[in-house]
Order: C-alpha cells, then structure tokens, then sequence
C-alpha cells in the first residue's frame, strides 16, 4: 500500500465518525484533501454537512468538489475537526503547519467539540520535534521575534536553526498574512514549556504545537488502522 492509500484508510474511517448535519471543521494538506475528496462523494449522494474550511487551499478544493463552505464567523461552534498532522506523539500532541495552515488549525480545532487527527504511521514519534516546529509570527519586527525566539530556545535547552520559511526567492505567507520560522529543534522534551515560552513573545502569532486539542488520532499503516485516544492504542 503506497503512501497515498494509507491517507485515503485513515480518512475513510474518520468519515465514518462524521455524523448526518454536522458542523465540520475541514484540515489542510495532502491528508485532508483525501478526507475532502471522500467527504465529496458522500455529499454528491445526499449526506448533508456544514464544512468550515481551515485553508484557502482547503476551501478552493470543497467549492471545487461541491462540498458546502460556511465561515467561522457563519459558524462559530463546531461539532467537529478532520484534519491532518505533521507528527503526534502517544498523548495526541502534535506538530501541525508544515502547510503553513496552523493558525487557523488551531482556532478552527479550539471552537470544535472535538478534533480527529488522520495520518499515515510515518507521523507518529515518541518525543516530538524531529520535524521542523513551524511558529507563525507577524511581519513587524521579524528579526527582534527571531532573536527572541533564539533566547527562548538556549533557556530551555533547545538547539538547532530557526529559518524563515520561502516560498522561491520570497517569504512565505501565510492566509493570515503573517510569516512562518521553521524551528528545527530535533527533539522537544517539555513541549509545554516551550509553547508557554513561544507564547510570551509578543511577535509569535501562534505555533504548531497542538496540546491536549485532539481527542483521537487515526493511523494507518500496512497491517492497518490504529486508534490512538486517552485510552491507549487500539489496532482495527
Ligand atoms: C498544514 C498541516 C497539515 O495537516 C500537515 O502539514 C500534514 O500534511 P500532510 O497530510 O500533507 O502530510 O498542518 O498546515
């Protein structure tokens, strides 16, 4: 089973926790786009959902494929969030916006009752921070928020590059019109310490780590789907 396949199982069984009216909070990637395109055919055959896209990107898919689009200030209350991750680790804390999506992620994920995570096995780490944690910061002052950023990093003992993510020869820039460092801390032990820290600094907008916000995450790999909740791992 390619890596593709593996997307499409885990948004297949995450379709199958979407219920008949519900307010749904649409991810961003090449995970969630499985999850859209699945989500469409269900539509097309007379399902009824509400989606709140969490992405430009995510939302020219749902128009495309017919999926029905509301915003968040249309719904500011969600049943629910379908999205994918960059990594999540056994207590369902994740990385999240190697898409540069995170921010809206994250208020999408924080006004819904409860958000599912799919995602092939490659995702799931012991300790986060093998991948690069994406911090969103605003424009105005980039070079004081990365210094500040770097003092945060030795305070808690964190090495490794924090870069400005480019598009080509620009920046990148996200749907929100702010900017994005890829910190590249290779391990992060406190992963609480650090967002309290990164949340102190007044030029970060917001970072990819998602703590205690998803309540299930949905694994696939070749022997199958592994749910991963507050009770521990479970093969399907
Ligand atoms: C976008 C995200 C994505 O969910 C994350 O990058 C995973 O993407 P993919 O499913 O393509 O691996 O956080 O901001």
């Amino acid at each position: 089973m390619d890596a593709r396949q593996l997307k499409i199982e885990a948004a297949r069984v995450a379709l199958g926790r979407v219920e008949n009216g519900m307010r749904l909070g649409i991810g961003t990637g090449s995970t969630a786009d499985e999850f859209v395109r699945l989500l469409a055919e269900k539509v097309e055959s007379g399902f009824e959902v509400k989606g709140v896209p969490t992405s430009e990107r995510t939302a020219g898919l749902c128009v495309e494929l017919g999926v029905p689009l509301f915003s968040l200030e249309e719904l500011p209350e969600l049943d629910l969030t379908i999205d994918g991750t960059d990594e999540v680790d056994a207590a369902l804390r994740l990385i999240k916006g190697g898409g540069g999506a995170l921010l809206r992620e994250k208020i999408v994920a924080a006004a819904s009752k409860r958000m599912i995570v799919i995602a092939d096995e490659s995702k799931v780490v012991d300790t986060l921070g093998a991948f690069a944690l994406p911090i969103e910061i605003n424009k105005f002052g980039m070079t004081a928020t990365h210094r500040a950023l770097d003092k945060a990093a030795v305070r808690l003992g964190l090495g490794g590059d924090i870069n400005l993510r480019m598009d080509g020869t620009v920046p990148f820039e996200t749907d929100g019109g702010h900017f994005i460092f890829d910190a590249s801390f290779s391990l992060i032990p406190d992963a609480e310490a650090l967002s309290d820290a990164l949340h102190a600094i007044p030029g970060v907008v917001e970072h990819g780590m998602f703590l205690g916000v998803a309540c299930e995450a949905i694994i696939a790999g070749p022997s199958g789907i592994k749910i991963m909740n507050n009770k521990g791992s479970q093969q399907i």
